[in-house]
């Protein structure tokens, strides 16, 4: 497997790649890979010929108080993980090589980054589809995959592809979770034992709404009620958001009449986690 660290050599390969007529599948993280994200690799060589995962902890998509420097990094067992996963390529630019001096270009995206973590990180989104964009460009997948954990960064990155007629399709593939319901992510690596127990809270809250939809609860605000009591017995926990919004759309209900998305932050001591459940009207 190849390490490649430069734009200019990363679009070598893939140029090379294009003249054999071979299918280009990427898969962006910003490492410290887990199950989820190796099921998104495996999800990519059933379709694509040559995988490349991007390794980049995007500067831009943080903000100032945010995690951004002790963001888990380990670039060494990430390449065992993703070479055995089959990966062909781990592109691994510095954040200079992505935003060099003077760089001065950002893609905003309007209407569902107004709600939910683009209200609670603000230019969070900007960053994301900035950083998802130039990766398109550098490494112009036929096949782009991303997970429902991050539902909304999924519904902007659609919404961008969309609205600027990029060539790419994206391939959403399904939450992954630990045996007991956690929903995988780099970031429960800052969880103690305490609190990874407590974080048990997030999954269970979900489950829960989804048992009373099953028994006919389809009003938004009890729903959301009875979420936020659960989470908030959790001594551990402190809720940023609780929402339930239409999906895809994103717009405000009162009764679920169709399919709607519960997306949840939730922090844990200092970790902040997400998670999310589509309900069925
Ligand atoms: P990161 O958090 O590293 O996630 C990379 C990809 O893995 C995203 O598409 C995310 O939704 C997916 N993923 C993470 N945990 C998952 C899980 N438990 N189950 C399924 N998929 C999971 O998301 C980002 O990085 C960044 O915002 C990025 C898109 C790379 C732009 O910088």
């Amino acid at each position: 497997m190849k390490i490649i660290e430069t734009i200019h050599d990363m679009k070598l390969f893939i140029e090379q790649a294009k003249r054999q007529g071979l299918r280009i599948g990427l898969v962006p993280t910003m490492g410290s890979l887990h199950e989820g994200h190796l099921t998104l690799m495996r999800q990519a060589k059933k379709s694509c010929d040559v995988v490349v995962v991007s390794i980049f902890v995007n500067p831009t998509q943080f903000g100032p108080n945010e995690d951004y420097a002790k963001y888990p990094r380990d670039l060494t067992g990430d390449s065992a993980q993703a070479g055995k996963a089959g990966v062909e390529v781990i592109f691994h630019p510095q954040a200079q090589e992505m935003y060099p001096n003077g760089y001065n270009s950002f893609i905003e995206i309007g209407g569902i980054t107004q709600k939910l973590c683009g209200l609670s990180r603000p230019g969070h989104f900007r960053g994301v589809a900035t950083v998802v964009a130039k990766l398109f460009n550098i490494i112009q997948p036929d096949k782009a995959f991303f997970g429902q954990k991050d539902a909304q960064q999924v519904l902007v990155l659609g919404r961008m592809v969309a609205d600027l007629n990029m060539n790419v399709e994206l391939e959403i593939v399904p939450i992954v979770r630990e045996s007991d319901g956690l929903a995988m992510s780099s970031r429960n690596a800052f969880l103690s034992v305490e609190e990874r127990n407590a974080a048990l809270i997030l999954s269970r809250s979900l489950q829960l709404a989804q048992q009373l939809v099953t028994h006919g609860e389809f009003n938004v605000e009890k729903l959301k009620q009875q979420v936020i009591a659960v989470i908030q017995a959790e001594k551990l926990a402190k809720i940023d958001y609780v929402e339930i919004y239409s999906y895809p759309l994103l717009e405000n209900i009162e009764v679920i009449t169709s399919k709607a998305l519960l997306a949840l932050a939730v922090r844990i001591g200092n970790t902040r986690l997400i998670d999310n459940i589509i309900l069925e009207g």
